[in-house]
């Protein structure tokens, strides 16, 4: 694995099929903390307390007063220069490029990506926890009672909590089968299934002669940073914008 601290100037060749998976850190510069940080968004709230399905059966009050608390902060973010890179290069490569996240702010939508999917869920949603009604869009902040769907049972945040199936795991898997080139930015490498695409991709590379290349962009290396050909430290902001060229 290569560290570079300058960007290393990637070429997207014709053939080249691009699989990019963004974490906590692209929104850094946005104004939304990671999880990780010392003042990330789990601070004072213990996880097990707010981000479970056990979570949701003991407290629901406590938990959408937490992702209340969350939505106020995701409704005033702007995207920033590295989720509009993305949505720049998505509208360059077309179905050549697939975008995972595991955010579920919408700033990836705000700068113009549509060829993406929220793995983890969206915190502008929200979806019943009993009838198999859509998810729908929904920024009402929590007062005091837990809001009801017409079935009876309670509305829930559209978020994948610990324990639960993450989303659109067979869209992402036919993706990662068919990528030349993963791009990963700002995440851990802590929290799987996530953390373990890196390696699914490298396996497939041992098998075949496909040549995925595996870049990691964010400011210190991740967890999982052995299974990266490169490294890029810097900020998303600093380094997606001429981080790419395609030919
Ligand atoms: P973390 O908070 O674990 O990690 C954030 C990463 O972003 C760290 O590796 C930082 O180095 C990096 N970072 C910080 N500032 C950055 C910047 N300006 N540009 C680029 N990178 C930067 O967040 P995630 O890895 O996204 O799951 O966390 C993964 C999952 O764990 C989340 O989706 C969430 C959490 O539990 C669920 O809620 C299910």
């Amino acid at each position: 694995m290569m560290i570079m601290s300058a960007s290393p100037g990637l070429r997207i060749g014709p053939s080249d099929k691009v699989f990019v998976l963004t974490g906590a850190g692209i929104s850094a510069e946005s104004g939304i903390p990671t999880f990780r940080d010392a003042n990330g968004l789990w601070c004072g709230y213990r996880v097990e307390d707010v981000a479970s399905p056990g979570a949701w059966a003991r407290n629901p009050q406590l938990v959408w007063r937490f992702y209340s608390m969350r939505r106020r902060g995701a409704l005033t973010c702007k995207p920033n220069a590295g989720h509009v890179a993305l949505a720049a290069l998505e509208h360059e490569l077309d179905d050549r490029f697939f975008l995972c996240t595991q955010n579920v702010d919408n700033l990836h939508e705000q700068a113009g990506s549509r060829r993406l999917v929220h793995m983890h869920g969206e915190l502008l949603k929200s979806r019943c926890d009993s009838c198999d009604r859509q998810p729908f869009e929904d920024t009402a902040l929590f007062e005091s009672t837990v809001p009801r769907c017409e079935c009876g049972g309670q509305l829930r945040p559209h978020i994948v909590w610990f324990g639960e199936m993450p989303l659109e795991m067979e869209r992402i898997a036919q993706e990662l089968e068919r990528c030349t080139m993963m791009l990963v930015i700002g995440t851990s490498g802590l929290v799987y299934p996530a953390a373990g695409f890196v390696s699914m991709v490298r396996e497939r590379q041992a098998s075949t002669d496909g040549g995925v290349r595996t870049i990691y962009v964010g400011p210190e290396e991740p967890a999982n940073s052995r299974a990266f050909d490169q490294c890029c430290l810097g900020t998303a902001a600093q380094v997606l914008p001429g981080l790419i060229t395609v030919d």
